[in-house]
């Protein structure tokens, strides 16, 4: 199989989160417009595995371990990036997400923080080191990842929930601080999808009725987070900016 090649004439997708259930995804359907996907993510073996399955379907990428919530980590891997392929044309920011159901009482300090920096600082730290080499090419765009909880709320997911919420804001105020600069900022807000973190936090007998309480009456699949993802990193999305795409089967509507 041939790997494309090429790299300097396809815009750059860079993906936080990108050896994910749904960064997966992700990195499948923006390959599929073009894009030359970045893959960033905390988990080393899954990234690994993850390029080695795209070379082999003839497609090219790069891998970068990052935990994206670490300030030093981030500039030094956006920093070869970007000095690498010289410019982002598109960041999505999937790393999150979070194992923590319990009750407020039970959340330790660290616990707490833990979940708000792998969702919420993680974000804020790679749209920051994107924004000079996306001023510079007055385009690009932005996509971070909320959730419905981020919404509505969910019991014991107090962190997760504040976080995810908190995307939403973030999301508002920068893209009204980068709108100047031709570059838009949105969020999507996944309701329940089938990834393989979440299927598995859910005995198979819950797993089976998971999509009953859903008025599409089935749970997303990842590629469904992906074609809004998509649409938002497009130029179709073009005057698009400082929205929250909800795509979650009708299960929230806000
Ligand atoms: N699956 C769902 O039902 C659902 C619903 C709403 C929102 N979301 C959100 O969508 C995103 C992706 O979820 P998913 O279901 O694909 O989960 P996933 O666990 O399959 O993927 C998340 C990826 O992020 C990586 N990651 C976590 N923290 C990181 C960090 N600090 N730095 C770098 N990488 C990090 C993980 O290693 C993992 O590969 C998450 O932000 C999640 O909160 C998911």
């Amino acid at each position: 199989m041939t790997v494309e090649t090429n790299i300097s004439a396809r815009n750059i997708a860079v993906v936080s989160g990108g050896a994910g259930g749904i960064g997966r995804a992700v990195v499948l359907r923006l390959r599929k417009d073009g894009f030359f996907p970045v893959i960033l993510d905390v988990d080393e073996a899954a990234g690994h595995e993850f390029t080695a399955t795209l070379k082999q379907q003839g497609s090219d990428s790069v891998f970068f371990t990052l935990n994206a919530a670490k300030k030093p980590e981030v500039q030094k891997v956006f920093g070869k990036v970007i000095s690498d392929y010289g410019r982002v044309d598109v960041l999505v920011n999937l790393a999150g997400g979070t194992f923590y159901k319990k009750p407020i009482q039970d959340f330790s300090p660290a616990e707490w923080q833990e979940v708000i920096d792998n969702n919420l600082k993680a974000t804020f730290l790679c749209c920051q080191a994107v924004i000079a080499p996306m001023k510079t090419q007055k385009k690009g765009a932005i996509i971070n990842t909320s959730s419905n909880y981020g919404v509505t709320g969910s019991a014991e997911r107090t962190a997760y929930s504040a976080a995810k919420a908190a995307i939403i804001g973030f999301s508002k105020s920068l893209s009204a601080e980068l709108a100047p600069f031709g570059i838009r900022v949105n969020a999507i807000a996944p309701g329940r999808t089938a990834t393989q973190r979440v299927i598995s936090h859910h005995s198979p007998e819950a797993w089976a009725v998971a999509g009953q309480d859903i008025p599409m009456g089935r749970v997303a699949e990842p590629e469904e987070i992906a074609e809004g993802i998509a649409f938002l990193a497009g130029d179709d999305a073009g005057y698009i900016t400082g929205q929250t795409l909800h795509v979650n089967g009708g299960m929230v509507m806000p």
